[in-house]
């Protein structure tokens, strides 16, 4: 995982929150941001720092499907809150819900069936009990808030759901009510959502809202140069990371794992000042440097796939050295014999030059 950049202040906003809620006064916090710019990762983040302490984390999702599917991340927190694995019959299901109630306890005649029922446990008992289904939806809710409330009085709890711009209504709901209840409780809830998530719960003094940002241009090039291995990034690569990733983390961890495929061994070919470009279409017999211009790199392996590799997307390194050696120059045999296996067999992802729309002016050179 590339390593954690910036950040550190939300990461004290989510921090308090906890520290707080720990102290019984219940707390609540909203991480907002687009899509990519680090919801999870500060979530996972903040998991992290509290490894150490004497808590129940529960977490639960979203997904973009489960809009329609009636209390999924609900289900996602209560198989974490009763350790229920996706192997269990439904007997151990059950035995495991009816201890945790216990532990905790919560009358079973008031929680059990409802519970069961969500966790789609066939003899739930539920149909034995005359309801109508908002009475039932009620008393589902309850039973969620039960064990929430009186499991916090054994241990701090901490439930975190993510990606509510997918929440489906009675997910919702529950998480309205659960906002509504938690103010004297050593609860510590955490949502993250897109900004076209608009929730229709009150405003609350102990619930807070964290927006992430996207990442500045210092903390992008720290990202980028931590995921590339090197101390430095060359100028011209920095304005083209810059220019393609806007800040946003995803774009970045991809578009510079992209550059890492394609860029196997050419860096070093280069890297190491021995290779000299021979064909015309390029710049003369240009001696590429150390540090040589980017988009001079990219220009040449846009040459070289195109020229020989576009059909077969790999080509071996004596192809790639034929190209950019002059015959009988000594930097070539030189270079062959400190080879390694790595170069030997280097391998020239096409993919991504060909495809990349981004890059017209290169690839139509
Ligand atoms: N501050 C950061 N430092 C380093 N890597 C980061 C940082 N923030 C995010 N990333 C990485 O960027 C990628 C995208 O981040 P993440 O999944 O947290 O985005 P998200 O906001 O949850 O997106 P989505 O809305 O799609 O769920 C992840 O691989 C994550 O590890
Ligand atoms: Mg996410």
């Amino acid at each position: 995982m590339t390593p954690f950049v910036g950040r550190q202040r939300e990461l004290e906003l989510v921090l308090d929150g906890y520290e707080r809620s720990k102290e019984g006064r219940g707390q609540a916090i909203s991480i907002i941001s687009e899509a990519g710019v680090g919801k999870s990762r500060l979530l996972y983040e903040f998991r992290k720092a509290v490894t150490n302490e004497d808590v129940t984390f529960l977490e639960g999702s979203c997904l973009s499907y489960s809009r329609n599917v009636a209390y999924y991340p609900i289900v996602d927190l209560l198989k974490a809150n009763f350790d229920i694995q996706d192997s269990d019959t439904e007997q151990e299901i059950r035995e495991k819900v009816t201890k945790g109630l216990q532990s905790i306890k919560v009358d079973e005649a008031s929680a059990l069936p409802y519970l069961l029922e969500l966790l789609s446990v066939k003899e739930s008992g539920i149909d034995k009990i005359p309801l109508s289904p908002e009475a039932r939806k009620e008393r589902t809710i309850e039973a969620i808030k039960k064990i929430v409330l009186k499991g916090s009085e054994i241990r701090p709890l901490i439930m975190a759901t993510e990606d509510l711009h997918w929440m489906d209504r009675s997910s919702e709901d529950v998480m309205k009510e659960l906002l509504e209840s938690i103010a004297g409780a050593r609860v510590f809830l955490i949502f993250t959502y897109r900004p076209e998530f608009v929730h229709t719960w009150g405003s609350r003094s102990y619930h807070s809202q964290v927006t992430l940002n996207r990442l500045s241009n210092r903390e992008t090039l720290t990202m980028a140069t931590h995921i590339l291995g090197v101390p430095y990034i060359e100028r011209g690569l920095e304005d083209l990371i810059l220019q393609k990733t806007e800040g946003i983390p995803f774009f970045i961890e991809e578009f510079i794992k992209s550059l890492k495929d394609f860029d196997v061994g050419c860096s070093e070919l280069i890297g190491h000042g021995w290779v000299q470009l021979s064909g015309h279409q390029l710049h003369g017999s240009e001696y590429l440097h150390y540090r040589t211009s980017f988009e001079l790199l990219l220009q040449c392996f846009s040459f070289v796939v195109r020229q020989t590799f576009l059909n077969s997307g790999r080509c071996t390194f004596d192809q790639v050295l034929g190209l950019f050696v002059e015959p009988g120059d000594e930097s070539a045999s030189k270079l062959r014999r400190e080879d390694s296996a790595q170069h030997q067999n280097l391998r020239l992802r096409t993919l991504w030059l060909s495809s990349d729309a981004n890059l017209p002016q290169l690839s139509q050179r």
